[in-house]
């Protein structure tokens, strides 16, 4: 017989206490800062977010959301190197408490702030120039009403700018297929994915499939690691993830709306 324990939590506390014990306990994303580079959990580390940023016109003052800010890497970039003020959202409580304390070293309170929060409830009304997002929608499910309640948080003429892991075309591997169930990840190609951003109202949207740009820097984040293989789990994770890029199985994608 089935036995359901009553916590009495909301799904997005209890999606937060699945991340916090599993995937982004303060340990692993330590380990992952060691491949991704200080301040970061995603595919490029500061080299892939300084191009990405460059795209974004962001002028000094400018308003910027960042879902999924995780330690804060691209929100101090965003701020010190164009002046924009930065919030950013994030449900593990983890990530966040890494991001409060470089945001105090940084001295960048003035113009980054962190929230905690699930996205998908969020009530911001028309409030941002730009909504941008890396490597975190692979975590939420329901697709449409990410790009709904986007849609509603970006000021008119409002940029939408994300990057995140994609099927690839090819074959799915059995192997692939229980990593991402693992993982409880949301994925699609980016064709799929453009489809949701124009079906949300987007306008000048594109869907760049940025698969062979993530092998590569899958490639370099391998050069980072420490040569003493003191965290070989790490190691293992992206010669598997090279396999997959190379076997056309797992993707990347940029992505880009207008309101
Ligand atoms: C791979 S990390 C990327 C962190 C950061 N964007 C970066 O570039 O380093 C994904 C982040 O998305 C956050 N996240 C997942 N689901 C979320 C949601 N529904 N709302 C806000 N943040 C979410 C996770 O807690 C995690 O910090």
């Amino acid at each position: 017989m089935d036995i359901l324990i009553e916590t009495g939590a909301t799904p997005a506390e209890s999606k937060t206490a699945q991340l916090d014990a599993t995937q982004y306990t303060r340990e692993s994303i330590l380990k992952y800062e060691k491949i991704f580079g200080k301040n970061f959990v995603s595919t490029g580390g500061a080299e892939s977010t300084r191009e990405i940023i460059a795209m974004l016109n962001l002028k000094p003052g400018m308003k910027v959301l960042d879902i999924g800010s995780g330690l804060g890497g691209s929100a101090f970039m965003m701020a010190q190197e164009y002046g924009a003020q930065v919030h950013g959202l994030d449900l593990s409580h983890n990530m966040l408490d890494i991001a409060q304390e470089r945001l105090h070293e940084l001295n960048l309170e003035k113009q980054v702030s962190f929230e905690y929060g699930d996205f998908l409830e969020s009530q911001i009304d028309a409030q941002y120039d730009v909504v941008y997002s890396r490597d975190a929608f692979l975590h939420i499910h329901d697709k449409a009403k990410l790009f709904q309640v986007i849609f509603k948080t970006l000021k008119p003429n409002g940029l939408l700018f994300f990057t995140d892991y994609c099927w690839g075309e090819g074959e799915h591997s059995e192997e692939f297929l229980a990593y991402v169930a693992q993982r409880g990840y949301a994925m699609y190609t980016p064709k799929e994915y453009g489809e949701f951003i124009k079906a949300a109202g987007f306008k000048d949207v594109q869907a760049l499939d940025k698969t062979k740009l993530f092998g590569d820097y899958l490639r370099l984040e391998l050069e980072k690691l420490p040569k003493d293989n003191s965290i070989p789990e790490i190691r293992q994770s992206w010669n598997e993830k090279i396999l997959r890029n190379q076997r056309g199985e797992q993707g990347w994608g940029w992505f880009m709306g207008k309101k």
